[in-house]
């Protein structure tokens, strides 16, 4: 065991090291040679070591170097040392962590990181939350939650009896809702469509004047931080309509959500403290590696009666608390302890740091960009930047050719019927040195894209 933990350390060591190095895209060769996995199930045991020098040697090289300082796909944090070297101490101790009375430690932990989270993140501190797999699982959670407490209200438990005869629900959302949001109505029975959409201003924010006259049991989902823009619906305002006619505020903040705890962004997440439930992420701009995700509630009884259940078998009576009475997952890995390593190595001022960091990076990209005649489509307000290089037609090129050179990776988006280049920057990892290679690689390769 001793031997193949080192060696497992050792290839991952060399992995990130070289991940600086290498092309963000794994080359064609590394693809191919995955083929060499697709073996008839081994008819017996075979050495450990070669289990792993196998993966090392094939899987290694056909990853895209996600965990680098130059992927700027998607929205995609890389993993902090701390955090990284707490997940495989925490995948050593192999907890179930569902239940505060067998695995005290990991429950402890996260009883800690929740309360670390919702002062950095300036939310009530009497908040319930949970620890999920991502933003799209505690939107689910949350709006749980919500569900929960609209048909409580209107004497209806929807946990017991289900939605047929329940009164309706209210729902109302921003034209550009993220879809996991919509998948997660879906799966309440609250309906992917059946919702009240409201329009958007042109960085996608929700336009509260839009907002109809609301009454009877009502959610609203807004959002911090637009997948495409990084803009945040005025949260202040939204809460101040819906709570006015007693609906119940959900904010989407998978990345958004963490502008709250940098200083120079925090105005942009005002009236943030006032909703009633929030999603984020913390495999994104925290840096914790994946997945990670969290739900917080206002009212934890709301959540706990969403999601809490009991068995004869299960040690579910504790005066501490047990982290499954707040999560769809009953056994579960210990992942408050990645995010109560990350809290805790960088400090409030370390995460501050990184945000405000990224933000930064993403108007150097930006200004250099426009400079070198590129439209950028969005306010730069966030760590969202994005591109045109022209029609449709020919920004899908550069992007495809910028993906190719390896340089750094970008994805493709659509925003508000332009096609564009999305720059999201969200790694601990990148400096300003990265944003200025992968700026010039951008140039070069659009100015020989035709
Ligand atoms: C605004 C928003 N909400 C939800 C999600 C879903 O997050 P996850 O993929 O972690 O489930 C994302 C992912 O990018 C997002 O940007």
């Amino acid at each position: 065991m001793q031997a193949l933990l080192a060696d497992a350390a050792a290839r991952a060591h060399r992995y990130l090291a070289d991940i600086e190095a290498r092309s963000v895209a794994p080359s064609p060769a590394a693809l191919a040679a995955l083929a060499a996995f697709d073996t008839p199930l081994p008819a017996g045991p075979g050495a450990p070591a070669d289990t792993l020098r196998l993966l090392d040697e094939l899987g290694s090289p056909a990853t895209t170097g996600m965990a680098g300082p130059r992927f700027f796909g998607f929205v995609i944090g890389g993993a902090l040392p701390a955090a990284l070297a707490a997940n495989w101490l925490a995948t050593a101790w192999d907890q179930n962590a569902a239940l505060h009375r067998p695995t005290p430690s990991a429950a402890f932990i996260e009883q800690v990181a929740l309360r670390w989270l919702l002062d950095i993140l300036h939310l009530p501190p009497t908040c319930g939350g949970a620890f999920v797999t991502g933003a799209t699982v505690a939107n689910l959670t949350a709006l749980a939650a919500a569900r929960h407490s609209v048909l409580a209200r209107a004497g209806w438990n929807v946990e017991a009896d289900g939605l047929f005869g329940a009164p309706p629900i209210t729902v109302v959302v921003g034209g550009e809702i993220h879809p996991s949001v919509s998948k997660s109505l879906g799966i309440l029975g609250l309906g992917r469509s059946r919702v009240v959409k409201i329009p958007v201003d042109a960085q996608g924010r929700m336009i509260p004047e839009k907002i109809p006259v609301l009454s009877g049991p009502t959610i609203i989902c807004a959002q911090a931080g637009n997948v495409n823009t990084g803009a945040i619906d005025p949260l202040g305002e939204i809460c101040r309509i819906a709570h006015a006619a007693g609906a119940w505020v959900h904010v989407d903040g998978a990345f958004g959500l963490w502008a709250a705890a940098a200083p120079s962004r925090a105005h942009l997440a005002a009236g943030i403290s006032d909703a009633d439930s929030w999603a984020t992420d913390a495999h994104k701009w925290l840096n914790v590696p994946y997945d990670s995700g969290l739900a917080f509630v206002r009212d934890p009884h709301a959540l706990q009666a969403a999601m809490a259940i009991t068995a004869e078998y299960l040690p579910t009576q504790s005066e501490f608390r047990n982290p499954s009475d707040f999560t769809p997952e009953l056994s579960r890995r210990a992942r408050g302890v990645d995010i109560w390593a990350a809290l805790h190595s960088l400090g409030r001022s370390g995460i501050a740091h990184m945000i405000e960091s990224n933000c930064t990076q993403a108007r150097r990209f930006a200004d250099q960009l426009a400079a070198a005649g590129f439209e950028i489509l969005n306010d730069v307000v966030l760590n969202q930047v994005l591109v045109s290089f022209g029609d449709a037609a020919r920004t899908q090129r550069v992007i495809a050719a910028i993906q190719a050179d390896g340089t750094c990776w970008a994805g493709i988006t659509v925003w508000q019927g332009r096609t564009a280049m999305r720059i999201s920057v969200s790694s601990w990892r990148t400096n300003e040195a990265d944003v200025d290679a992968s700026v010039a690689a951008m140039i070069r390769v659009a100015r020989a894209t035709p």
